[in-house]
């Protein structure tokens, strides 16, 4: 990855209609706010730098682990090679929005309707990140087990959804394909075990059918785990270019190692939404890109900023209550859904804009229908430009209504770009966990949720 590793693919922070400066001092980040936030996030900054090298958290370094990406790229290379129709993830949260976050803005639209040239050679993807008994089963109808690799992951492999998963996945492969043949149809990653003693159920199946098994780092949480295994091995079976985003996870280390306010995007976002939510009362934090390809980026951030930053302790063990509730949105769709609300709702929210500067297609608008002349705004031009027009008219709106707004601008959306935004939110919801004094990286109220479930099933242990 040479080619895209220049400035014209760096993306860009723009706080600048965050400030209050643009929407107002009861709104918007003042100067002096800023300078009193500044000595907070350095003191933090030293912190994170700590943690990371005990090797705390290892999602910062996970770009860094090449001899797993190589094998993850030999094994997905060796599966492509046997023409599978499909690919199906089994996995649910951590172990599926990110992948699915990087299939809808890497792979082709419709990727599954295509035909294999289509998808170049490539298998569908069907991600069950849920245990509806109707899709479930129609996937299976859909998917003919001698033609379908199964990728199940879960970094406790204990979780009961996941699991139930499995068991109906095997025992469909064992009456199809037989259990000599499980391991040209199912793999396995998972990590150590659920962290509270019990290994994960995973490795025996693994060795009961001679699976192939990727390992998720013990130092690596579900949400922070997209450039392990759990995201790369499906990317590379579905094509997409791996080295690209190892490149965009190191050129966004790089930005975010730096200890400065301003210079350090990450730090610089996760200071603005914290200071909306605790001084401005932004309690809400909406992310809305204005791409489709970029749509599952805000699914995807709002369970890393929601599980990630939603904690009842702080550090202290003080009962706090916090975390911004985080909403998702799409430009210009919900345009005509939600922005009514944004701009005369309540104001407590921060708006986070997600934009491509360059399409990978222009649409020209045809100079058709003549006779109407209410039109002619549109006659000639292109999609693209009503797009922007849109985007901007929205963001201008917003600011007349006194509404913040954080954009994040991608010269164009690819690996690389991709890569820098999903690396930047992953540091900005750790530092954002320092401002707000609380673990980040638990999550003890899912925790419970999984316990009481199991419990309701008649599990005794
Ligand atoms: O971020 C997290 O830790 C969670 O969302 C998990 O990913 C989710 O609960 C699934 O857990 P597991 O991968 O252990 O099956």
């Amino acid at each position: 990855m040479t080619q895209k590793n220049t400035t014209d693919q760096q993306i860009r922070i723009d706080i600048r209609r965050a400030t209050a400066a643009a929407v107002g001092a009861a709104h918007g980040i003042t100067p002096e706010a800023f300078q009193a936030i500044e000595p907070r996030i350095l003191k933090a900054h030293e912190q994170m730098r700590a943690d990371r090298e005990a090797k705390k958290y290892g999602f910062y370094d996970l770009y860094k682990e090449k001899a797993v990406l190589k094998e993850v790229q030999e094994q997905a290379a060796q599966f492509v090679a046997r023409g599978y129709d499909n690919l199906v993830v089994l996995g649910i949260g951590g172990s599926a929005l990110g992948l699915t976050a990087l299939h809808t803005a890497l792979s082709a639209p419709y990727h599954n309707l295509m035909d294999r040239d289509g998808r170049k050679g490539r298998p569908r993807l069907f991600v069950m990140d849920n245990i509806d008994p109707v899709t479930f089963t129609a996937m299976m109808q859909y998917c003919d087990p001698a033609q379908t690799l199964f990728n199940v992951i879960s970094k406790s492999g204990d979780t009961a959804e996941t699991m139930a998963q499995l068991m109906i996945v095997v025992d469909m492969l064992e009456k199809s394909v037989g259990a000599a043949a499980m391991k040209d149809h199912l793999v396995v990653t998972t990590g150590p075990g659920n962290g509270n003693g019990s290994k994960s159920l995973l490795h025996p199946v693994a060795e009961a059918y001679d699976l192939i098994t990727f390992e998720i780092p013990v130092n690596v949480g579900g949400r922070f785990s997209v450039f392990s295994p759990v995201g790369m091995f499906p990317a590379a079976v579905l094509g997409m270019d791996i080295e690209a985003m190892m490149a965009g996870c190191e050129a966004m280390d790089e930005r975010c190692s730096k200890a400065s306010l301003e210079g350090n995007p990450a730090y610089l976002r996760a200071a603005v939404q914290y200071m909306m939510d605790v001084e401005k009362g932004k309690t809400m934090s909406v992310m809305m890109p204005y791409a489709d390809g970029l749509r599952d980026v805000a699914d995807w951030y709002r369970q890393l900023w929601a599980e990630s930053l939603g904690k009842r302790y702080d550090g202290d063990n003080k009962e706090v209550f916090v975390g911004p509730t985080p909403i998702k949105a799409l430009g210009v769709t919900d345009q005509h859904s939600q922005v009514q609300l944004y701009r005369e709702g309540p104001n407590n929210k921060v708006f986070n804009i997600l934009e491509v500067e360059r399409f990978t297609d222009t649409l020209p608008i045809p100079p058709v229908m003549a006779h109407l002349n209410s039109l002619d705004y549109l006659r000639n031009s292109t999609m693209n430009k009503l797009m922007e027009a849109e985007l901007l008219g929205t963001m201008d709106a917003l600011q007349l209504s006194q509404r913040p707004v954080i954009r994040i601008i991608l010269p164009e959306l690819n690996a690389y770009t991709l890569a820098q935004v999903l690396y930047l939110l992953e540091v900005e919801t750790a530092m954002a966990g320092q401002l707000y004094n609380i673990d980040a990286f638990n999550q003890p109220g899912v925790e419970e949720g999984k316990i009481i479930a199991r419990t309701l099933m008649g599990d005794r242990k």
